[in-house]
């Protein structure tokens, strides 16, 4: 047979030269995150051109808060409250026999208020890099084990007429010790990450009229960052209006001023969230919390802003 070495080359250089060439594959946690990253972005339209009305919904844009955390206090009470059930009817099977439809309700309350947290939570993760999104991966997947768990334990209950099996109530435990695991990892989420967390909290309050530019050199319809007492803030004049909001993006930190300006409107680079420039409301999401507010005046041609409101 002959070989088929048509080049010539050394094979063992060809194929040393072959490994150095091919970039190393990235770890199957990447890869599964990728693939349900791009998922979710279908399913919820994160691709499409504003408003993103389902996105943005189950972002919590319309609550001013995030919906995800609002969702999951549902699930765990009710799973907690399955598992005080069933304590209580295994305790004295016959005496507390009323609490295993108790322990039954409670648990399908959870499944289906955990259906909703699944949705909010997956549409937060597909916004997210890095090491947040592995630890969101890991928080997803053991929500994702605990609903499947309680979902069993719920048709193990309604599949015996008095509700009364000891799997279904030992498979509810082990959903439990999930959830608590899972709970976990979205505390750490929030703590370490900060994801979901109004990322201008920090910033300095700018409490008096502050100049930051000469008009001058403000052009129109052009996005500019400056900084009023160490706080970042971009400005935006159209005709004789000039607007200003705080230049840090609350979903995750992106910087507004590089953003995309759409008559009164600027668009994150980061994730496409879009805020109102006249007065720093979130028009569509990811982001859930509105811009800081500046008020701006213009004396002796310098363009002066403060901090709208109070602390
Ligand atoms: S940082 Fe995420 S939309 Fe701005």
């Amino acid at each position: 047979m002959l070989d088929d070495n048509s080049s010539g080359q050394d094979p063992t250089i060809s194929e040393t030269a072959q490994t150095a060439a091919t970039p190393s594959r990235a770890p199957f946690s990447e890869r599964l995150s990728d693939t349900l990253q791009h998922g979710v972005a279908a399913l919820v339209g994160a691709n499409r051109k504003p408003p993103r009305r389902l996105k943005s919904w189950l972002n919590g844009t319309w609550l001013g808060h995030p919906l995800h955390p609002v969702i999951t206090d549902v699930p765990i009470a009710a799973w907690v409250l399955t598992a005080l059930f069933d304590i209580l009817w295994l305790m004295a099977p016959h005496a507390n026999s009323w609490a295993i439809r108790g322990a039954e309700a409670a648990a399908i309350v959870g499944v289906l208020a955990a259906l909703g947290a699944f949705a909010t939570g997956a549409t937060d993760w597909s916004d997210t890099y890095g090491a947040e999104r592995s630890t969101g991966l890991i928080h997803g997947l053991l929500m994702t084990t605990a609903i499947l768990l309680y979902g069993i334990s719920s048709g193990l209950r309604l599949a015996v007429p008095s509700g009364q099996s000891i799997l279904a109530a030992l498979v509810g435990f082990g959903g439990l010790v999930v959830v608590s695991v899972g709970a976990y990892f979205g505390g750490h989420l929030v703590f370490r990450f900060a994801t979901g967390v109004n990322h201008t909290v920090s910033e300095p309050f700018v409490e008096h009229f502050e100049p930051v530019i000469a008009l001058a050199d403000l052009p129109e319809n052009t996005l500019r960052r400056v900084v009023a007492s160490g706080a970042p803030v971009v400005l935006l004049r159209l005709g004789e209006r000039i607007s200003a909001i705080g230049a840090t993006c609350t979903h995750a930190g992106g910087p507004l001023d590089e953003g995309t300006p759409q008559g009164d409107v600027v668009q994150c680079p980061w994730h496409s969230s879009r805020f109102r420039m006249r007065d720093g409301h979130v028009l569509t999401g990811p982001a859930t919390i509105a811009a800081p507010r500046y008020d701006v005046r213009v004396r002796d041609g310098q363009v002066e802003v403060k901090r709208n409101g109070s602390h």
